[in-house]
């Protein structure tokens, strides 16, 4: 099984994201986990060899060819992290998927990019969306959730704003991160139609 996160926008977190769901998978019992890097930044590499998961196993693959050889090979459970605006690997990524994950932010702007990252979904492939680095109890989040729900869009997760989960891999994983994240998982394996 694969769960690709995607959003074609940059610096939304995508890698944090990857990074969590594949430590909440290990924790689920589902390893080994392969945690795929689809971008040449190799954000998720980077992160994994300065601080390794136990468990969780690396591949960077960071052309639409390479992607598709890892997502299709392995028989376990992967996680993807995919590249912002390469969208030809995003997509050939996001074909494969079992389940995608698109990575948000609150606020207006984001809306746009989410539908261009939800039209390559598949049709039969579900789909989630999560709020990343919300700050609780903001207007601003309760329209966004309320701009999703009323668009019919699923929202997987809402993950709080946390210097913890900021630090990336200059700290250890938080374990509010991982509890958040537990539950997007959960969701995504639900593999439930729309
Ligand atoms: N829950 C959170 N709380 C606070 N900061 C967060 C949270 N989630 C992500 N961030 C921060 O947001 C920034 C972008 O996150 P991340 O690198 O995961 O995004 P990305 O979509 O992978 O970026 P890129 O498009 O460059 O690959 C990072 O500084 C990260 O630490
Ligand atoms: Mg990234």
């Amino acid at each position: 099984m694969n769960v690709v996160v995607s959003n074609v926008k940059g610096g939304v977190g995508k890698t944090t994201t990857a990074v969590y769901l594949a430590a909440s998978a290990v924790e689920r019992g589902l390893q080994p986990v392969l945690l795929v890097d689809a971008d040449r930044q190799a954000s998720s590499a980077e992160w994994l060899e300065a601080r390794p998961i136990e468990g969780v196993e690396l591949e960077e693959a960071p052309s639409e060819r390479t992607v598709a050889r890892a997502m299709e090979r392995h028989e376990g459970f992967a996680v993807v992290d995919t590249p912002p605006g390469d969208e030809r690997v995003v997509r050939a990524a996001v074909e494969r998927a079992d389940a995608v994950v698109i990575p948000t932010r609150a606020g207006g702007i984001e809306f746009t990019r989410v539908v261009a990252t939800v039209e390559m979904v598949p049709p039969e492939t579900p789909y989630g969306i999560v709020i990343c680095a919300a700050r609780l109890g903001t207007n601003d989040l309760g329209q966004t959730i309320a701009w999703w729900e009323a668009e019919r869009v699923p929202i997987w997760g809402v993950v709080p704003e946390r210097v913890a989960i900021a630090s990336g891999p200059e700290g250890r994983l938080s374990r509010e991160g991982i509890e958040v994240y537990s539950d997007v998982l959960r969701r995504a394996l639900r593999r439930r139609p729309r």
